[in-house]
């Protein structure tokens, strides 16, 4: 990879609950049509890289569709156990996820943090986790509608990074990429303005700079999340601080999701 992260984008599609293994299956196949054609006239930036991130149960039939079609993106799952085996039912281990050829794991969406309860401690283990197996974490960040109106934003996003990077050494911290998703624009149709967005990831830069140095933290990879269509995604490509998108809704439709991916040709 180049050194500088404005050289590098990575978009990831993230499924969330969303189709199961048939519809799953429709779904590559049409990002991959679609990616080989946009490919075949070299659209899509050689630097830009793109992860899909299916539910658990269609892992195994996008990772056998994208290998035998070739297809331009890299598997990637949406959360993960950070012991590697144990009577722990329903889960799913990290290391289950690496033996299955994925490469990026999302550790600590707002969701997972509101609805399962998963605490910056829990979010650091799997963190170790996913590093530990070879795969790279897309550590996400974000501020509530109330912390931002009372002006916590920052300091909410700093504690959260502080957390899994304290004390963490440089190798794995460049292998983390870090997605602030402001919580109040996920799902809800309201982005943040591109220049909110770059200031806080301008801001997360920062952090990162000050617990390490100037180089990892060029190096590293910040996207934007929460509501990000192909109406918005040039834009906040634009933004010097911004290296990609995680983008929700509007990954499920393989034609929004390439022109999505596709953006930063138009940057
Ligand atoms: P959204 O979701 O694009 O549907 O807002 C983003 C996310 O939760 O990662």
């Amino acid at each position: 990879m180049p050194k500088n992260s404005k050289e590098r984008v990575l978009i990831s599609g993230n499924w969330k609950m969303n189709q199961n293994h048939f519809e799953a299956l429709k779904l590559i196949q049409e990002l991959a049509t679609l990616l080989h054609s946009v490919n075949a006239i070299s659209v899509l930036p050689e630097s830009t890289k793109v992860s899909i991130h299916p539910p658990f149960t269609s892992l195994r039939t996008v990772q056998t569709a994208v290998e035998s079609d070739h297809v331009p993106v890299f598997l990637g799952a949406q959360t993960c156990h950070y012991l590697d085996k144990g009577a722990y039912t329903g889960e799913v281990s990290a290391e289950m996820l690496a033996k299955l050829g994925v490469q990026y794991v999302i550790a600590g969406h707002s969701e997972r943090r509101q609805y399962c309860y998963e605490t910056d401690d829990i979010v650091r283990k799997k963190v170790d986790a996913i590093l530990k197996h070879g795969m790279y974490p897309i550590l996400c960040v974000g501020e509530t509608l109330e912390e931002r109106q009372s002006g916590q934003a920052k300091q909410k996003v700093k504690d959260q990074l502080d957390q899994i990077f304290f004390s963490r050494n440089e190798s794995e911290a460049r292998n983390i990429v870090i997605a602030y998703e402001p919580i109040w624009a996920i799902g809800t149709g309201e982005t943040a303005s591109s220049a909110d967005a770059e200031l806080m990831c301008g801001y997360i830069r920062g952090e990162i700079a000050s617990l390490f140095d100037d180089n990892l933290a060029e190096e590293i990879l910040i996207q934007y999340g929460g509501s990000v269509n192909e109406g918005n995604a040039v834009e906040l490509l634009h933004q010097d601080n911004i290296n990609g998108l995680l983008v929700g809704g509007a990954s499920l439709d393989a034609k929004k999701f390439v022109d999505i991916c596709c953006a930063d040709a138009s940057v």
